[in-house]
């Protein structure tokens, strides 16, 4: 297994190419990386669960490098769905679609459905568009960590999640630290009115406002599987407690206005919630390295991405 540090064209080119041939690439995208195969290569795609550790019935986002690609991988797609691609994408959005015959049942984990997403990073989208022009048509992708583990939002964190499971043909793409920092949102588009599965940077007002569409939710779970919904997910090896006072030794994670408790160990200080999205897995892997037991954070307040922040804290929190 290879880390291509700021990679060429011609290295996404063979990383397309390694693809194509079944293998694995890791790759930035603007929320957290991703583990790439060819989302109609059915052995590639269960090397993903298998390097994972993840339950095969849980569905994989499959990348596509434009809108234009949407009508192969769906059908029925509703108006509203069409207007949200066409202003969020590319973009930290998946939507779940009714799925076309491409999309088989080791993609959607047997449900009717499939996510799909346009990621807005310059890597992703010159793989994407490499890999369709040898005759690929999706890359599937989790995030490129352990099962319930914490997201890498940088190439180090990816290969110390996954490094001791990859083959040597396998790759990471090293394209730096992901801006969002936090997963995509992920909206079910199967009705006639978008269900937020996943809150994320694309928001619940930035939704009604594109579709007019009132967003929902409070989404059925057993209608749809998503493993971001288990209740305990995203989690750090240290405990990790929401609003505590912190004891010396904990470390911690606030946004900058808050000071440090004595003899506490401040992970991050980030200024605003677009900070704090960004630097938030960051921060719990520094805390796992530095061999914390706990970590305490204080959650940002307020609409936006502070949903989306305090999804994730719970899930982490949930965790232990
Ligand atoms: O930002 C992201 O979305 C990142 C980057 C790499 O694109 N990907 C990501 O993938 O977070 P993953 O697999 O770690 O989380 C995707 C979530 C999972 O909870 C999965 O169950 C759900 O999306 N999902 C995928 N396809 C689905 C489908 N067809 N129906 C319902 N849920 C689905
Ligand atoms: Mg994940």
């Amino acid at each position: 297994m290879e880390i291509i540090n700021n990679p060429t064209h011609d290295e996404i080119k063979k990383a397309a190419k390694a693809l194509k041939d079944g293998h694995l690439v890791a790759f930035p995208t603007e929320t957290v990386y991703g583990l790439g195969a060819d989302a109609t290569d059915e052995k590639a795609i269960s090397r993903i669960y298998s390097v994972k550790g993840r339950p095969t019935d849980h569905p994989l986002i499959v990348h596509i490098s434009s809108i234009n690609q949407l009508d192969k991988w769906a059908i029925d797609i509703p108006d509203y769905a069409i207007k949200l691609a066409q202003e969020f994408w590319p973009g930290p959005m998946t939507l779940i679609l009714k799925r076309s015959d491409l999309a088989k049942d080791f993609i959607t984990g047997g449900q009717e459905n499939v996510g799909l997403r346009v990621p807005d990073q310059s890597v992703a989208l010159a793989l994407l568009s490499e890999f369709e022009k040898i005759g690929g048509l999706g890359i599937a992708a989790p995030s490129a960590n352990r099962f319930g583990a914490v997201s890498p939002t940088t190439a180090d964190a990816v290969m110390e999640e996954l490094g001791i499971f990859l083959h040597t043909e396998d790759s990471i793409l090293n394209g730096g630290q992901c801006v969002v920092g936090i997963e995509s949102t992920i909206l079910d588009c199967t009705t006639n009115f978008p269900t937020i599965l996943r809150p994320g940077a694309v928001t619940s007002e930035m939704i009604e406002k594109t579709t007019g569409i009132k967003t929902s939710s409070d989404f059925n779970k057993n209608r749809i599987r998503s493993s971001g919904l288990l209740e305990s997910h995203y989690s750090p090896k240290a405990k990790v407690v929401i609003g505590a006072t912190a004891e010396p030794g904990d470390g911690f994670i606030a946004l900058a206005n808050i000071p440090t408790p004595k003899g506490v160990i401040r992970l991050a200080s980030p200024e605003n919630s677009e900070e704090f999205a960004n630097v938030f897995y960051r921060a719990l892997r520094r805390g796992d390295q530095t061999g914390l037991k706990q970590i305490i954070v204080i959650q940002p307040s307020g609409e936006g991405l502070a949903i989306a922040i305090k999804d994730r804290l719970t899930k982490a929190a949930a965790g232990k």
